[in-house]
């Protein structure tokens, strides 16, 4: 009874405690922060916090609180230190012209969010309380969204596994925990097309791993080759899948598309392995939109070889939450680099980069309904 009427109350009626800061950062501090923002290096005065334990009957979530941002205090032996039982997402608060703050498909983050805590055996979490979470932080942190152009509030959803026990099993307590992050540019200063390194000696997920989950040991996965990537003068990593035909698959933080001569547009099939990106879902109904045609298919290292020396690719680009879309000026690899055809004027690009922005800045219709309101 008690465990029905504690999950009603987190999926229902919603209700966070308000323990505000009593120390926020002054509005000179906020300034300094927000006339720069980089990404992820600054974060609001606030936290959202919801309890979990685990009961006879399945679970409850409790203690739904928005508190002062600072240090977890975490048991040396909790579960998500030693085992990694962790799982996040990422996605962005835009102020409009009016002052209104709005998020973009939030339901799709919370929903893909509890496919990955089913993955990682963490509990799901009612996505109107993910939705809920995002509204209150951002009715506490309002003053941190910038308004600058590409700027918004970076949210950062987090689970993780609080138990101390060293057994090997799913953690019995949980926290879920939402931090923000003010954000401009992923890869700093003004948009120019990134080069990306070929991982072939590291792979970030494998065959019934977990790869289309949103968690951090598929980060922790990636960062050696990260680390290559940059000593060889590249900003991120590409990987493929050496047993599927050298079939490539994402980069460490970002879905990748390739726009064809013909106007067909080819990106990475979802394959169990890659990550449902929501900016790639987006992307892909933009672009059918405009009546282009669009290929989720195997796409191989070979192909995109070919396609770069016949004439056939155009432009190449990255996209997800952090980076928006970014162009791909270079694959650089052990065996010979591909580079893309300079980026046209009137660059697909940039083009589908603007109208996404647009919609998620409110200065282009929303034509799909992917607006939330959040303050
Ligand atoms: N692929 C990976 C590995 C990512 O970390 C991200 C970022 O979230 C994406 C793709 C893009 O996903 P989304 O567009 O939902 O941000
Ligand atoms: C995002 O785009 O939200 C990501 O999670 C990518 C990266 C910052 C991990």
């Amino acid at each position: 009874m008690a465990t029905n009427r504690s999950r009603e109350s987190i999926a229902g009626t919603m209700e966070f405690s308000q323990q505000l800061s009593t120390t926020p950062r002054s509005d000179e501090e906020r300034a300094a922060v927000l006339a720069n923002p980089g990404f992820g290096n600054h974060f609001t005065d606030h936290t959202a916090v919801i309890d979990w334990n685990h009961t006879s009957d399945g679970g409850r979530w409790s203690n739904a609180r928005i508190e002062a941002y600072g240090p977890i205090s975490l048991d040396p032996a909790a579960s998500v230190l030693h085992y990694g039982q962790e799982i996040f997402e990422g996605l962005k608060a835009y102020r409009h012209a009016d002052g209104t703050v709005w998020t973009f498909r939030p339901e799709a983050n919370a929903e893909r969010f509890n496919a990955s805590a089913r993955r990682l055996a963490l509990p799901e979490l009612p996505v109107e309380a993910f939705v809920t979470s995002l509204k209150e932080l951002v009715a506490a942190d309002r003053a941190w969204v910038p308004s600058g152009d590409g700027e918004a509030l970076y949210l950062r959803p987090f689970m993780i596994a609080t138990e101390a026990f060293l057994g090997v099993r799913p953690a019995r307590e949980v926290s879920y925990r939402l931090i923000a992050s003010p954000a401009g540019n992923y890869f700093g200063g003004e948009l120019k097309p990134v080069s990306i390194w070929l991982a072939t000696k590291y792979a970030r997920a494998g065959r019934g791993g977990t790869g289309e989950a949103k968690c951090g040991g598929n980060y922790a996965a990636s960062l050696a080759a990260q680390l290559e990537a940059e000593e060889n003068g590249c900003q991120q990593v590409l990987f493929l899948d050496p047993f599927n035909d050298n079939a490539v698959e994402e980069l460490g933080g970002m879905n990748v598309f390739f726009v064809m001569a013909d106007g067909t547009v080819v990106t990475p099939a979802l394959n169990g392995n890659i990550l449902h990106g929501i900016t790639r879902a987006s992307v892909i109904q933009l672009l059918k939109d405009r009546g282009l045609k669009v290929e989720e298919r195997k796409f191989t290292l070979d192909e995109w070889r070919r396609a770069a020396e016949n004439g056939q690719l155009r432009e190449v680009f990255a996209c997800g939450t952090a980076a928006v879309i970014t162009p791909i000026g270079l694959l650089k690899t052990t065996e010979g680099d591909i580079a893309s055809p300079a980026l046209p004027q009137e660059s697909l690009t940039l083009s589908i980069r603007e109208q996404l922005l647009g919609i998620q800045t409110g200065a282009v219709a929303d034509q799909h309904g992917w607006l939330t309101r959040l303050a």
